[in-house]
């Protein structure tokens, strides 16, 4: 019996993978490569010593995916095969909604024919939306402000409508925070296209002398120092509650969504004195004006991981921010 891991190439993804070869499971991995390469495999293989099964493939080509559920006796399915970028999915949405949902439904398709009805899906805490008060619980309503978090919104209630349809399914949708840092052995880590989006890449790259500044969206938010909130999680915390999640789908007869953060919210400018401290380098950062569609503070309630999946986070943030340094610095230029 094999896991298929789609997108397992990717940042989470391939951090999951060495979690599930280092716990004796056998994977295999579907990823097109659209934002990855098989270089992290090759890293993979490095701290794991063994490689997974590879196939280059899209979600969206069904003959492809019938292709591998035939060849491979696939028991369940992870499922991080998406594209992630908020801003991007405002100039393509089209793209995002084919990629994201349509190449899900043919996954999900796929599953239901060759009777593989175990599913966890990658979703994210934008499903909450900005009305939400933090502590996020898993019961609060969802929205969506841009087509990416529509994307996972969409998904999330296809997951549910398939679980009320037929008891056979269980399926667990993760909704992670913000995930961070690397490997230990600063072999694999967020290897971003371009311009990086997210928070640490771009503080990652300031510190390497990749781009020359921060800019900190907005110092007038109700927060601690006036900067974002976030809940940064390590993204080896998130691969093991994938883990967690595999082992608890036999308790799930349809679909339950279930926050991975850590509980704890740290501001922008608490990151940059953090990385600054653990890396011995200067962040250069402006103060620049708001990012449209931000909002001040977000994170979780955990409770649900930590209850039913018996899942705690365990890596601090003097972790995460070590080990994202370590990464970055040992490959200033990613894979490459
Ligand atoms: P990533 O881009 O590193 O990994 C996604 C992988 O999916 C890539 O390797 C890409 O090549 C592959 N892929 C994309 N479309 C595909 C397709 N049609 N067929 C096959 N492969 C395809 O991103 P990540 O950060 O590892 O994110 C993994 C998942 O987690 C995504 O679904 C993302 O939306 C979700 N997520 C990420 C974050 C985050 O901040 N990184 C937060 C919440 C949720
Ligand atoms: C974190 C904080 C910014 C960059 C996004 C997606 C979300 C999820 C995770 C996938 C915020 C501030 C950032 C910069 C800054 N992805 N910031 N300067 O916005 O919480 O979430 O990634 O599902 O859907 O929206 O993460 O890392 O972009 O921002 O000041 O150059 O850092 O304003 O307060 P975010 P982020």
């Amino acid at each position: 019996m094999s896991l298929l891991i789609t997108g397992g190439t990717g940042y989470i993804g391939s951090h999951t993978v060495v979690e599930l070869l280092n716990a004796g499971d056998d994977v295999v991995v579907v990823d097109n490569l659209s934002n990855s390469s098989t270089k992290s495999l090759d890293r993979v293989e490095q701290i794991t010593g063994k490689r997974p099964v590879f196939i280059k493939a899209d979600i969206c080509d069904k003959q492809a995916m019938q292709d591998v559920f035939s060849t491979y006796d696939i028991d369940t399915v992870i499922h991080f095969a998406g594209l992630k970028a908020v801003g991007e999915s405002t100039q393509m949405p089209l793209e995002y909604y084919h990629n994201n949902v349509t190449g899900t439904l043919v996954l999900l398709d796929v599953m239901k024919q060759f009777d593989v009805k175990k599913l966890v899906f990658s979703s994210s805490a934008t499903v909450y939306g900005e009305h939400n008060v933090s502590p996020l619980v898993e019961s609060m309503p969802t929205s969506a402000t841009n087509p990416y978090g529509q994307t996972k919104l969409m998904i999330e209630h296809i997951l549910f409508d398939l679980a009320n349809s037929d008891a056979d399914w269980s399926i667990i949708s993760l909704r992670y925070f913000n995930p961070i840092g690397a490997h230990v052995s600063g072999l694999i880590g967020e290897n971003p296209n371009g311009i990086p989006n997210n928070l640490l890449p771009f503080v990652a790259q300031v510190a390497v002398g990749r781009l020359p500044q921060l800019s900190v969206f907005g110092d007038d938010y109700d927060t601690i120092d006036g900067t974002g909130v976030r809940d940064y999680i390590h993204v080896v915390d998130l691969a093991t509650a994938h883990l967690k999640a595999v082992a608890a789908l036999s308790k799930v007869n349809g679909c339950m969504a279930i926050n991975v953060g850590t509980g704890n919210g740290t501001s922008v400018l608490q990151i940059v004195n953090k990385f600054k401290e653990v890396s011995g380098v200067d962040i250069a950062y402006q103060i620049s004006p708001r990012r449209p569609g931000d909002i001040a503070t977000v994170f979780a309630n955990a409770d649900l991981a930590n209850e039913f999946l018996h899942w705690h986070a365990e890596r601090d943030l003097d972790d995460m921010i070590r080990d994202t340094w370590r990464w970055q610095s040992q490959n200033p230029n990613g894979f490459e």
